[in-house]
């Protein structure tokens, strides 16, 4: 990362945000591409010995931090923050310094994407402790199982990383996720499209993020398909050329501003927001009592006065209501007329959040059994994982530390909401996933400094 980076980034002096809450959030922003996305568009640049360009990516820490390890494995890569522009050339590849890949050591959860594209090109790979948000275990054993299956040898000896070889190349393999996670789905398909034969990938998740990272790999040459069952299927190819693409846009962050939106009685056009990947979010902001209204640039949501309704909701992967959205509605929920119960399925730990609200003054108790009927790996598990709201209840601002950052930008909306002063600490964590925050808040009329 370059100085004006880690000034902007992770200047502690840029860490405290002073709120004056109360105020309705007003304005029109626009919400560029998906972090959850562009992140693994790029690492798919190193399958191919040529240049690759991306286009609508955000400016937030997470390309970043992908950047610099790509230019620690000999990749040419040009980020042009203001134009949202990414180009990378890996016609050139090589072995990173260990000491130098543990140096990104726990700043995101991408690196380990990196296994499968690294073990083509070079035979091998290190990859250096995983970061992300403090949310639940978070383990990668179906990764490295996948990565396995495909043939590689996996040693986790190394103290701060993990080492892969694969000196006979990948083969094609059957493998099946015990559960449909975001990052094995996109393990196995980035390492499974120059793999030698078919793979067969059944109980993978099918996020439009991932089948955006399915068209990238097919405009660079790759051959999968997808059954309804949730099966893909991977023909390995020779080899692969760069691509140019467009990333669809980030539907976590243009939920969060909606939410947002809801709790400070506002009125936010999201530009750039779409509403076929949102559509589940929409039914529920509707169910709410938000209102909405689609064009062809994005998506204005408003809360139209009155009360706001409660709900019963279950987080779950795609087409469910997304983990990620869960956070920043719950504080609009806080503003609602009645009980609202919100059952966790995706991550055992993700209500660690709600903490803060409760002591700005909402009503939140927290359960470990599961309030709702999808199967869940957490039932009888000791975890606090369903959560019921009483509202509404007026928040008054306080002092809060960010946690993680969807819980991070929740505090946000929780403090804009509030009366009086509140001062969040530790806001570099929301730099992760959330473009110039500071600057869309100041657009939506929000009291800060
Ligand atoms: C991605 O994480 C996203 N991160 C997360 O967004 C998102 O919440 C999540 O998918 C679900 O949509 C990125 O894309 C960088 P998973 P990922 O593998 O891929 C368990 C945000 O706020 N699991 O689908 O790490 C795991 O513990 C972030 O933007 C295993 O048990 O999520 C979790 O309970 C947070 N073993 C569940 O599966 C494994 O090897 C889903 O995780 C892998 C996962």
């Amino acid at each position: 990362m370059t100085n004006e980076l880690k000034e902007k980034f992770v200047n502690p002096e840029n860490d405290v945000l002073r709120v004056v809450g109360g105020k309705p959030l007003n304005g029109k922003i626009k919400v560029r591409g998906a972090k959850n996305f562009v992140s693994k568009a790029m690492v798919a640049a190193l399958l191919a010995p040529g240049k690759s360009v991306l286009k609508n990516v955000p400016e937030i820490r997470d390309v970043h931090v992908v950047s610099d390890l790509l230019r620690l494995h000999g990749v040419n890569v040009d980020v042009d923050g203001p134009e949202g522009t990414v180009t990378i050339d890996a016609s050139h590849v090589e072995l990173a310094n260990v000491a130098d890949v543990d140096t990104l050591s726990g700043s995101s959860r991408i690196p380990i994407l990196f296994s499968g594209p690294l073990l083509h090109r070079l035979g091998e790979a290190f990859i250096p402790a995983l970061g992300g948000c403090n949310i639940g275990g978070r383990p990668i054993d179906f990764h490295l199982e996948t990565l396995r299956k495909l043939g590689a040898n996996v040693d986790k000896e190394h103290s701060d990383g993990i080492h892969i070889t694969a000196p006979n190349g990948l083969k094609g393999a059957k493998i099946h996720l015990p559960y449909p996670s975001v990052g094995a789905t996109e393990q196995t398909l980035l390492a499974a499209v120059l793999a030698e034969g078919k793979t067969e990938l059944s109980g993978a998740a099918i996020e439009p993020e991932i089948m955006d990272l399915v068209s990238v790999l097919q405009k660079m040459g790759a051959i999968i398909s997808v059954d309804v069952d949730r099966t893909f299927r991977i023909e390995g190819v020779k080899e692969l050329k760069g691509y140019t693409h467009t990333s669809l846009t980030d539907r976590i962050e243009a939920a969060s501003w909606a939410s947002a939106a809801l709790a400070t009685h506002g009125d936010i056009f999201v530009k750039g927001a779409t509403q076929p990947e949102m559509m589940t979010f929409l039914n529920v902001f509707r169910k709410i009592g938000g209102e909405f209204d689609v064009t062809d640039k994005g998506i204005r949501f408003w809360h139209p006065g009155g009360d706001l309704k409660p709900v019963a909701i279950e987080t779950d992967v795609h087409p469910g209501f997304m983990t990620d959205w869960q956070q920043p509605l719950v504080v609009a929920l806080t503003q609602a007329k009645g009980l609202s119960i919100v059952h966790e399925t995706v991550y055992e730990n993700r209500f660690g959040f709600t903490k803060p609200l409760v002591q700005m003054g909402a009503t939140v108790q927290l359960y470990r059994e599961c309030l709702g009927s999808l199967p869940c790996r957490f039932q009888q598990r000791n975890y606090k994982h369903s959560a019921v709201i009483f509202g509404p209840t007026p928040l008054t601002g306080r002092d809060i530390d960010v946690p993680d950052l969807r819980g991070g930008f929740s505090h946000l909306i929780a403090a804009l909401a509030a009366e009086g002063p509140s001062t969040v600490r530790g806001i570099s964590l929301i730099d992760r996933g959330y473009a110039d925050f500071r600057g869309k808040l100041a657009a939506l009329g929000a009291d800060f400094e």
